[in-house]
């Protein structure tokens, strides 16, 4: 029987472990403000953005909200992601991605104050987790591994393959499992005989954004499989990038969708604000 990991529990734990450290924080004279910023009404990005809020409201985090505009200029997000770092009662700036074309992503990202960075986004704090040093790290990765330890998971020697390669999830991922001694593999778009490197997986982690790509001809016996992916299948119900039907069976333990890594994220974006002032 295979263990379902509870992404939602593990997430409402992390939540009030901080609730508890902003209140010692308050005590002491220590307020945490994050900054908040929509660009445009994308219906995912709103719900992610509500979601943020709402967390911060139950951990006693100060949320400034900024809703601007599909048509905002890329100058008119940099004056206000430059007048956010110069603002001291600001500890975290958040601009939800994605972006309207007309902005350069990675601009904005560049431009956020690297202490203030609390996605862990900025080329900076990318650069101390590779070397292993102190610094923001992207909330999607941070929270599963949260989700290993908290789940009794041991890491150390393991066999990991994380399938995707991109800034947010892939590459951190993998450097955090690195980090925690795993013997690490990353595929992606372009890897041949994919099966043959995931089957040797005793960790597997999916963020390869495609709904139910992955089946149990990926899976060893036994493995331990997380999907970071969520998607609306044919019938308008989330399913992830894994056939959790068809791979469950097959696995020690498996994350859900929704349910898994999905509450993670937010209750990490929590954790690096807590650290912000700690
Ligand atoms: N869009 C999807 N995931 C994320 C995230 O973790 N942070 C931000 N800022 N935008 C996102």
């Amino acid at each position: 029987m295979y263990q379902i990991i509870d992404g939602k529990k593990i997430s409402q734990e992390i939540k009030d472990e901080l609730k508890d450290k902003v209140a010692a924080l308050k005590a002491a004279g220590k307020n945490i403000c994050l900054a908040v910023i929509q660009v445009g009404n994308d219906p995912a990005s709103s719900v992610y953005v509500g979601n943020k809020k709402k967390a911060c409201a139950y951990i006693g985090i100060e949320s400034l909200s900024y809703e601007l505009p599909e048509e905002t200029t890329q100058e008119e997000l940099l004056d206000l992601v430059k007048k956010l770092n110069a603002d001291d009662k600001v500890n975290g700036i958040l601009v939800q991605l994605p972006l309207p074309k007309q902005i350069d992503e990675e601009k904005v990202i560049q431009t956020i104050a690297p202490e203030k960075d609390v996605d862990g986004f900025h080329e900076k704090n990318v650069g101390a987790l590779v070397v292993g040093s102190k610094g923001y790290v992207s909330c999607t990765p941070l929270g599963i591994i949260q989700l290993l330890k908290r789940s009794g998971i041991e890491i150390a020697g393991k066999n990991c393959v994380v399938i995707g390669r991109s800034n947010i999830v892939g590459k951190p991922m993998s450097l955090l499992l690195l980090r925690e001694n795993g013997t690490v593999t990353v595929c992606h778009s372009r890897t041949q005989n994919i099966r043959e490197i995931t089957k040797q997986a005793d960790i597997l982690v999916v963020a390869i954004g495609k709904p139910k790509f992955v089946d149990e001809s990926f899976v060893k016996e036994g493995a331990v499989v997380i999907d970071v992916g969520i998607h609306r299948n044919e019938n308008n119900k989330l399913c992830g990038d894994v056939d959790f039907e068809r791979v469950a069976p097959h696995t020690s333990a498996i994350t859900p969708v929704p349910g898994g890594v999905g509450p993670m994220t937010i209750a990490m974006l929590m954790y690096n604000c807590v650290s912000s002032v700690e």
